[in-house]
């Protein structure tokens, strides 16, 4: 027997347990079928068809969950379980009318890492939230765990094999590709990583992956030092300029014994709550014609040629020699931006303050601990064709640092007195003709009138493009890996959509390369 219909006759005997109803009532019920059942038990296989028709139905008719479906004598239509999470936070979930619930679909592509068995879990609180999951395993990710498990906790078949007659005659890749809302890959190896970039179509996950027109949220789990490797920063980047989500990896213990860094899978409600969160959200629309490779010129290699130079991170302003004046900066922004700017051909300065992050594969990394040393960095890396102003600069300095620590109860309690530190983006923005780059973006994180500061600011400092964010700490901006701004230029404000971060900088520099070849040649 077909191992899809076995797992579909053991959910049916589930829900008959459950509900009460006999085989030939269920079978007419679902699918007009009085004997389907009779058949599985049998060992006679079904069609997926009738297998999803079979499953819409128990999803309908659950306890709690049914809307005119005969309850089964002596049960109440609806169960204890009451209507269960939809795809909402699981906060939000009790203010939901049923009517309000949504029914979306991914496919889970599950890689072969050590990480594969928190898929299980995830799977399962990915269903409580009423989200399908059609699993696809590569070959590997079956050695770490089984399609059997997988397959009980999905409710569906689980694809494993491009070349099962069943399986592509059933459903086939392409419509295995196109049928999800949202295709998650987690544990993304390096290696699916680099079949990913590289466009490889060697198995069932690579073929769904290029054959879908969804978007793609990855979640990447290895070893640090294949993380860290400049091929997977190349993968990498190349991925986040085609516009593939990131969640993930976190930092921490590997399953390896004495290593850590990145490369932790996320944890399951990190991944819920991206996942969740990209369901929520409009389907990107497809390229128009003219953006297709081979009809217009392809974004990729749009900067080929041309310089620029991105700050990055927090500057940290010393007090003595062990205490510093510093802000919550990660440099998340300026290094998706860099690795942005790297993948369309760019050679990029990253004039980086503090920060853990590594920096990305083929960047021309400076880093720099205070505002001063910020600005002699950028100024030493000009000429540039683009300079982009992400980093999160000190204000103010220590008028005058120790030399050695302040020593506490030696006298009375310090008072710091502070001096303005340069500003970097009016200094480059007001450079002379010649030494200013054609194209110069500030960043303005505000905590209130974001966009009246900001245009003030674009004003003030002599800047081209200011993007303006509200960094107040409701929005979880700082440090998080969302970015909400508003794009102000001189002619016009724009509001973007809430977006990752690797997305914000994808638009950006998309935007800013245009602007460049539309203005200047490169030279
Ligand atoms: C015990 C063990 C653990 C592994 N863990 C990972 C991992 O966490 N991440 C990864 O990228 N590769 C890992 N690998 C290597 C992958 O399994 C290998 O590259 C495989 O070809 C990936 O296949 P897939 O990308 O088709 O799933 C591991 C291998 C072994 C033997």
């Amino acid at each position: 027997m077909h191992t899809m219909a076995r797992a579909l006759l053991t959910e049916i005997e589930a829900f008959l347990a459950e509900t009460g109803l006999t085989p030939t009532k269920f079978g007419l019920a679902a699918v007009n079928d009085g004997h389907l059942i009779a058949n599985l038990r049998r060992g006679n296989s079904v069609t997926l068809k009738t297998a999803d028709r079979v499953r819409a139905f128990m999803r309908s008719s659950a306890p709690g969950a049914r809307a005119g479906v005969p309850a089964a004598p002596g049960k109440e239509a609806a169960g204890p379980r009451g209507p269960g999470p939809a795809l909402m936070p699981a906060s939000a979930t009790a203010n939901l009318s049923r009517g309000a619930e949504l029914d979306k679909r991914i496919a889970l592509i599950i890689g072969g890492g050590i990480a594969a068995y928190k898929c299980l879990d995830l799977i399962r609180r990915l269903r409580e939230r009423r989200v399908g999951v059609r699993a696809i395993m590569t070959r590997a990710a079956q050695a770490f765990i089984t399609p059997l498990s997988v397959g009980a906790l999905s409710g569906d078949h689980v694809f494993t094999d491009l070349f099962d007659l069943d399986e592509e005659r059933e459903i086939g890749h392409i419509r295995l590709a196109r049928e999800a809302d949202l295709i998650v890959v987690a544990p993304a190896t390096a290696d699916l990583l680099a079949k990913m970039a590289g466009g490889h179509a060697d198995d069932l996950a690579s073929c769904v992956l290029l054959a879908t027109d969804k978007p793609v949220l990855v979640a990447p789990a290895m070893n640090p030092r294949m993380w860290l490797n400049a091929a997977t920063r190349r993968n990498v980047a190349l991925l986040e300029a085609d516009g593939v989500f990131f969640v993930g990896p976190a930092v921490g213990e590997m399953a390896e014994a004495g290593e850590a860094g990145p490369g932790r899978l996320a944890e399951v409600p990190e991944l819920l709550a991206a996942i969740v969160d990209r369901l929520g959200q409009p389907t990107p629309a497809p390229p128009a014609p003219a953006d297709l490779p081979g009809t217009h010129r392809s974004a990729a290699g749009l900067l080929a040629g041309r310089h620029v130079v991105v700050t990055s991170g927090p500057t940290h302003e010393p007090i003595d020699p062990v205490r510093y004046i510093a802000n919550r900066s990660s440099g998340k922004q300026g290094t998706a931006i860099a690795a942005q700017a790297r993948a369309l051909g760019a050679r990029v300065t990253l004039v980086s303050g503090p920060s853990q992050l590594a920096a990305p594969a083929g960047v021309d990394l400076v880093t720099v601990e205070t505002a001063q040393e910020m600005l002699a960095a950028v100024t030493d890396a000009l000429p540039c064709d683009i300079a982009i102003f992400a980093a999160a600069v000190a204000d103010w300095r220590v008028a005058r640092t120790s030399s050695e620590k302040i020593k506490k109860g030696a006298q009375s309690t310090p008072r710091l007195e502070l001096v303005e530190n340069p500003d970097i983006l009016k200094t480059i923005a007001r450079a002379p003709p010649g030494r200013r780059p054609p194209l110069v973006i500030g960043f303005a994180a505000e905590t209130a009138h974001v966009v009246e500061y900001a245009k003030k600011k674009r004003k003030a400092k002599g800047a081209d493009w200011i993007l303006a964010n509200d960094v107040s700490p409701k929005t979880g901006i700082m440090g998080g890996d969302r970015n909400s701004v508003h794009l102000v230029t001189a002619e016009d404000v724009e509001a973007w959509p809430d977006l990752p971060k690797a997305e914000v900088a994808r638009r950006l520099v998309a935007r800013a390369a245009q602007w460049l070849a539309d203005h200047t040649a490169v030279t």
